[in-house]
């Protein structure tokens, strides 16, 4: 199959009451794990590139415009933060179908205007956008927006906002985190549920999408600190959070970190085990096993889209 736009990814999980997965894949056997995870639940799937990867590793676009042709699943390819209109339009040109231009940490008119280049050009391509409203806190494409710079997204904006930029889906700020620490440690975790429903009130039918939304499982967690990793005290979002809002109008749900941890925990503990191995399939198999693992369990227990493809 072709990559597709989310469109109608989004108007199907919105109508029926789940989310698609959106996972970040930093290398091309992530990138197939996220697939082989996908295929077994039989989940649409959003891969998503971040900018940065993008220098580092361009083979990658084509190596997820050919997982998705040769899968009979539908995979949209995604740009995860765009911080610039240029990029985001290097990425409509590459055979991107999906781009989100982050320009959250500007002011509202800017943020409008830069998301309405996007929309303008994305559009003309048959590509779809994404924008932030509000500012998810937390470390992400090497910028750390520190807690109290987080805000949530006011629902008295998001009218305008989508109205004035015509984008087709919007990220929103209601106390998810980017990163492995979501909470402190003691800290009740909590998401602001009623800001969701007022927004989803004031934008029917309208997909939002949570960043900042990995659980980090805790045997994945185990085996990353087990095997040399550190990331003490970790926290993500309780799962049962992230379902009740995959029930509600968040039809994109970004995983990055719990893949980031289970790849290398996974690949630490195959280097433990097997000190005189150097034949590359020893580790990075059993590491996209991990992942395709992960997304499976992801898509089917978090997301609720198993056989939605
Ligand atoms: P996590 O760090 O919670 O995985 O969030 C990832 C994300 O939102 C990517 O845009």
């Amino acid at each position: 199959m072709a990559l597709v736009t989310t469109k109608e990814m989004f108007d199907k999980a919105y109508a029926e009451g789940y989310a698609v997965g959106a996972f970040n894949v930093d290398s091309v056997d992530i990138m197939q794990g996220v697939i082989d995870g996908a295929v077994r639940a039989q989940s649409p799937v959003i891969l998503a590139v971040s900018g940065r990867m993008l220098d580092d590793v361009p083979y990658i676009v084509q190596a997820c415009k050919l997982a998705a042709h040769d899968n009979a699943i539908p995979v949209a390819l995604h740009l995860d933060h765009g911080k610039s209109v240029k990029l985001c339009k290097r990425c409509v040109d590459a055979g991107f179908t999906s781009v989100m231009i982050d320009a959250s940490l500007y002011d509202f008119d800017t943020n409008v205007r830069l998301t309405r280049e996007v929309v303008d050009y994305a559009h003309s391509c048959g590509v779809v956008v994404e924008s932030e409203l509000g500012v998810v806190s937390g470390k992400e494409e090497d910028i750390v927006v520190a807690g109290k710079y987080g805000q949530f997204t006011r629902p008295s904006d998001v009218v305008e906002f989508v109205s004035s930029t015509g984008l087709d889906s919007l990220a929103i700020a209601i106390g998810t985190c980017h990163g492995a620490y979501k909470y402190k440690a003691g800290e009740q975790p909590y998401l602001r549920f009623d800001i969701l429903d007022e927004i989803a009130d004031k934008l029917p039918n309208f997909p939002l999408v949570l960043h900042g939304a990995s659980s980090i499982p805790k045997e994945r967690l185990d085996i990353f600190n087990c095997y040399g990793g550190k990331l003490p005290q970790a926290i993500g979002i309780p799962e049962d959070m992230l379902r009740q809002a995959a029930a509600k109008a968040v039809c994109k749900i970004n995983v990055a970190s719990d893949l980031r941890i289970c790849y290398f925990g996974e690949l630490r503990r195959q280097f433990a085990l097997k000190p005189n191995k150097w034949d590359a399939k020893e580790f990075f198999l059993p590491a996209r096993q991990a992942v395709a693992d992960l997304v499976y369990d992801r898509l089917v227990n978090v997301m609720g889209s198993a056989n939605k493809a």
